[in-house]
């Protein structure tokens, strides 16, 4: 064997073994099979933190325990559910997913990571997580942090912002799976994969006393940890202010506020959301006769992945609904409403404010 093909059968050995002994294991995904159960766990930890989906997903498994209620349910209902947890593309794609499981595969998920990733919003590394964690199919997964953990395991020189060079990483990812493994060698090397990426192979200062591959990392070797993954093109975060228009009317009409539907595509996609403009007179416009009694609130910025959104809300408040007859596509909600409606996290944390 090349000395090569021998460090690549060690590293799988070893990350299974520290896995087994150091890795997590309690999880609230972990210990099932049940696809339906494991594909939204991967869905909700796409771009989201281990500490935030745990406060979603038993929630939604509680309302939808299986493929055929998901399936059944309203889209508002998902989104209701979703509330929070941000990129909504996520959650339009997981009902659409689950309707077509259900329409097309009989409420049965397919068994090959290359059918799974035929599906709605089932990526790649998705479709090897769900298909090496269900059904011990001998695929890798490869997701950001999975690259980091291979690009310093093997010194990768690819420019990762590139898609060849994230090909020729994934054909290597594939050289270093385990040899004839079973169902559990492969449930332990994935979550070995993931638990290392998350853990001891962070992005800055990276624990590699206590990781169980520094002898076979070709980055640690050559203490170049901080070179690899090798990535040119950065995202930049640009800044935009949005001005958000509260229109609430009076305790007599029940402090309703009105409710526009976001255009399908873009930010905060297909939720609800107050009136949203690019500048202030556009929304004093929207506000029309009771433009005059618009106040400021405090603003406050919000993170998006390649934006950062300085949002700026005006309040008009106590106005009869009456006022705004020249606004459509909107409805008029009433406080209690607003939590079964899937809207923007910032959005509801104002609303909510303003009501307390
Ligand atoms: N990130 C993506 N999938 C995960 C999983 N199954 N467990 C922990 N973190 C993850």
């Amino acid at each position: 064997m090349s000395p090569r093909a021998n460090a690549d059968r060690r590293f799988a050995a070893a990350l299974i073994r520290w896995q087994r002994q150091h890795g997590r294991h309690d999880l609230p995904w972990q210990g099932t099979r049940d696809p339906y159960r494991v594909w939204l766990s991967e869905i909700m930890l796409q771009q989201t933190q281990v500490s935030t989906v745990l406060g979603y997903y038993d929630r939604f498994l509680t309302r939808f325990p299986d493929v055929h209620a998901l399936a059944a349910a309203t889209p508002d209902d998902v989104m209701a559910l979703w509330s929070g947890l941000g990129y909504y593309s996520r959650a339009r794609n997981l009902h659409r997913c689950a309707q077509t499981v259900v329409e097309v595969h009989g409420g049965v998920f397919p068994g090959t990571a290359a059918e799974l990733e035929r599906l709605p919003g089932i990526g790649a590394s998705t479709a090897a997580a769900i298909a090496a964690f269900c059904f011990g199919e001998r695929i890798s997964i490869v997701d950001g942090n999975v690259r980091r953990v291979l690009g310093r395991l093997l010194a990768f020189e690819g420019d990762l912002s590139s898609a060849a060079a994230q090909r020729e990483l994934w054909a290597r990812a594939q050289a270093l799976l385990p040899v004839a493994p079973s169902h559990a060698d492969m449930v332990a090397y994935t979550q070995g994969l993931m638990d290392l990426g998350a853990g001891l192979c962070a992005r800055s200062r990276p624990e590699c006393g206590r990781c169980p591959a520094a002898d076979l990392c070709l980055a640690h070797r050559q203490g170049l940890e901080d070179r690899y993954p090798v990535k040119s093109r950065r995202a930049i975060r640009r800044h935009e202010s949005w001005w958000l228009l509260v229109l609430r009317s009076s305790a007599a009409e029940g402090a309703r506020i009105w409710l526009e539907r976001r255009p399908a595509r873009g930010i905060w996609a297909g939720l609800h959301c107050v009136p949203v403009t690019l500048d202030e007179p556009a929304a004093l416009a929207l506000a029309g006769p009771a433009a005059d009694t618009a106040q400021p609130l405090p603003s406050f910025t919000h993170a998006l992945t390649h934006k950062e959104l300085r949002l700026q809300p005006l309040l008009v408040d106590g106005v009869p609904e009456a006022t705004y007859a020249h606004l459509q596509d909107g409805a008029w909600v009433a406080p209690d409403d607003l939590e079964k409606i899937g809207l923007p996290a910032p959005v509801r944390s104002l609303l909510t404010q303003l009501a307390g």
